[in-house]
């Protein structure tokens, strides 16, 4: 019975979330910020620790869509999940890009990664009790680091990151923004990893210790304590080349492109978490 009523709700919750949602969809975000716990210094896991609410368990990957959960309620925050770059231009500049519809300046995922990570490096600091709630700063920094990865999130302005380009998934109607937010994810889960999105974690975190450990060094690069302009020129250029690519209206999507995409999804998944625990372990020294 109650775990009837469980199903239930999550099945309401899923239905007012999915839809609108503007981010990697739940496993996405959950994969990176499992993959980034893994990497976190001694300090940066203690303040993570002290920062989670309780009923996340110390387990950041859990509440990694809080974000997306809070976008109606705290409305302003809408525009912060994603870059609108010029139509068909396939390169990112924060001071052109970086604004939200109404042109205000820095309300974007890459101005919202700045912020919340200027609003952490406060915690700790003597008489600094922060004006900012730092547990919101954690949720929505470790969310953004994810939605920026998603190269549909640093997309063209006028079909909004491709969220007004109908396509078919296989047989089942979507735009393709959410290819790109859940379904290749879901299938490449489903078809490989036995539906178990903790397989698929451990999948890439071997690869990152393993075939990427080379490049994830480099990953996590970065002469500030944050690097969000790097992860949008990125992006914006992997939409190009790769989710971009091919697809018009009605196209229809399958193997050919499910196999050849789920590289890219992987390696950005692995970066999200790699960088986002770089990030963290910046700010807590
Ligand atoms: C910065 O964070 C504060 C507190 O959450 C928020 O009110 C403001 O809109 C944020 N601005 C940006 C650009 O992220
Ligand atoms: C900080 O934000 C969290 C999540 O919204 C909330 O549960 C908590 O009560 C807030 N803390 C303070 C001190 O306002
Ligand atoms: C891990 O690396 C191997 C070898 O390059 C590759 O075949 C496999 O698809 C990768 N898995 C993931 C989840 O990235
Ligand atoms: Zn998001």
């Amino acid at each position: 019975m109650e775990f009837r009523n469980f199903h239930k709700i999550a099945f309401i919750t899923l239905l007012f979330c999915v839809p609108f949602a503007y981010g990697w969809g739940i496993d996405g975000h959950l994969i990176i910020c499992r993959l980034a716990q893994l990497r976190l210094s001694e300090t940066a896991a203690e303040a993570v620790s002290q920062l989670l609410p309780a009923y996340a368990n110390n387990d950041l990957g859990s509440v990694c869509s809080w974000a997306d959960r809070v976008k109606f309620r705290y409305h302003w925050s809408s525009p912060l999940h994603y870059i609108d770059t010029p139509d068909n231009v396939c390169t990112y500049e924060y001071n052109r890009d970086c604004k939200d519809e109404d042109g205000i300046q820095d309300r974007c995922v890459a101005g919202a990664i700045n912020n919340y990570t200027t609003q952490l490096l406060s915690y700790g600091k003597a008489n600094s009790a922060s004006q900012y709630n730092l547990t919101e700063a954690l949720l929505f920094l470790s969310h953004f680091i994810g939605d920026i990865h998603q190269p549909l999130h640093v997309g063209f302005t006028s079909d909004r990151g491709a969220n007004t380009i109908d396509v078919r998934w296989y047989r089942r109607k979507e735009v393709l923004h959410h290819v790109w937010d859940n379904n290749i994810i879901e299938t490449a889960e489903q078809r490989f990893y036995d539906s178990n999105v903790d397989e698929l974690i451990d999948a890439l975190q071997k690869n990152i210790t393993t075939v990427w450990s080379k490049q994830a060094k480099a990953w996590e690069a970065c002469s500030k304590t944050a690097c969000p302009d790097v992860y949008a020129s990125e992006g914006i250029k992997a939409a190009c080349d790769w989710a971009y690519k091919g697809v018009k209206e009605g196209s229809v999507l399958q193997d050919n492109y499910f196999l050849s995409r789920r590289p890219v999804v992987n390696l950005r998944l692995a970066q999200g978490g790699v960088r986002l625990a770089a990030t963290l372990n910046r700010i807590f020294r």
